[in-house]
């Protein structure tokens, strides 16, 4: 018998993308990662910064080259060079920088998660689509080379029925940053349980069954949280996240022929691994790499959508982004986790 051979990743150059002219809204740490790596893979143009406070603006448009910044969100939202918002501020504030650059007829890449909850994310599908512009979640894992090689895998049937799903992620931070800030709907839920939340949604789909545990923090936020779920046909995953401290962030699927072993942290460039029960490995190579190396694709991704004029992202759908803020929604609601929003959590029982 020959063989299996792992596919290729069928991800084109990110310099080939056409070409959007892009607009910053919260020039803050991952705004930064995000210039420096798409101007260093492809040839998007950044051309305007806009922050709460035009100092900070200006100063960001200088460090990167940008030709113009505006000292508030609405005016870049306005702004008639940019054709395309990229939402990086707090979880809090997603929605509604979202909403402002959707009424000003933009198109719309939301930094994770898309909003606090799938309220959030369902009013910024509907609104998107009422303007008919684009809105995605920008989970960049889904863009990376290795992530379509999975797919591919787990759509051939190579792994057999899926079983299982454990996903991990565990960072620590330092004691200023926001993720212990209640008031920014801290707690390690929405920074790292996203990655593995929506890992476990994109494979198996919704729970029906759902536990969760978890451990407050000091600062008023959650610490730590795991939880089981049980799928539709007996699958189940297990996840956990927390802010105490570093995790290798690995992520495992396991199927009825074989089982994917992601490297830590899965949800960046790296390699991974299918292992078969009579001892083949079969192994994906990819250098492993940071945001550096790796949110150029969903930037490229992107352009290449909009450009065709596609409202949405096949690698990541609105309804996917729901989905996994949906199982987020009910962590909470078993967790005793309030998050602060205009309106309250509207769980609609698909759990
Ligand atoms: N894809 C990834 O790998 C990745 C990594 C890290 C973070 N993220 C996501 O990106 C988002 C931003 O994270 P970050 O770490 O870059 O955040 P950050 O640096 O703490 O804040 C980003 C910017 O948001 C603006 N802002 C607006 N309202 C704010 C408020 N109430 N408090 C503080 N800042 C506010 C600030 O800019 P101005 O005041 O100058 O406008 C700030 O510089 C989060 O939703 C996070 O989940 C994604």
């Amino acid at each position: 018998m020959t063989p299996p051979t792992l596919p290729h990743s069928r991800i084109p150059a990110s310099r080939d993308a056409p070409v959007l002219r892009w607009g910053i809204m919260g020039p803050g740490w991952i705004a930064e990662r995000f210039t420096e790596s798409i101007q260093a893979h492809t040839g998007q143009v950044i051309a305007a910064v806009g922050s709460r406070s035009l100092e900070r603006s200006k100063a960001f448009a200088e460090a990167y080259n940008i030709p113009s910044a505006y000292g508030s969100y609405e005016e870049l939202a306005a702004a008639p060079e940019v054709d395309i918002v990229y939402v990086c501020t707090p979880h809090t504030n997603h929605h509604t920088a979202a909403v402002m650059a959707i009424d000003a007829g933009k198109h719309v890449l939301v930094e994770k998660p898309i909003g606090v909850d799938a309220y959030e994310a369902r009013d910024i599908a509907f609104r998107a689509e009422a303007a008919g512009v684009f809105a995605a979640e920008a989970l960049w894992t889904f863009f990376l080379p290795k992530f379509d090689v999975i797919r591919q895998i787990i759509e051939t049937g190579m792994l057999g029925t899926i079983t299982t799903v454990v996903a991990e992620y565990g960072e620590h931070f330092d004691p200023s940053h926001r993720i212990f800030d209640p008031v920014l709907a801290g707690g390690p839920l929405l920074d790292l349980g996203t990655y593995p939340l929506a890992l476990i949604t994109e494979v198996l789909g919704s729970p029906q069954r759902l536990h969760a545990v978890g451990q407050p923090h000091e600062s008023g936020v959650n610490a730590q949280l795991s939880a089981v779920m049980q799928f539709d046909g007996g699958a189940q995953a297990v996840v956990n996240t927390h802010l105490h401290n570093f995790t290798p962030t690995a992520a495992t699927i396991v199927g009825s022929e074989a089982t994917l072993a992601i490297e830590g942290p899965f949800n960046m460039p790296g390699a991974f691994e299918v292992r078969f029960p009579d001892g083949t490995r079969l192994r994906h190579e990819e250098p492993a790499g940071g945001h550096f190396e790796g949110l150029h694709y969903e930037a490229a991704a992107v352009a290449r959508a909009v450009t065709a004029g596609s409202t949405q992202l096949s690698q990541r759908t609105l309804a996917a982004s729901i989905a996994t803020l949906e199982v987020a929604d009910e962590i909470r609601r078993q967790l005793g986790v309030v998050f602060p929003h205009p309106k309250a959590p509207t769980f609609e029982g698909k759990i």
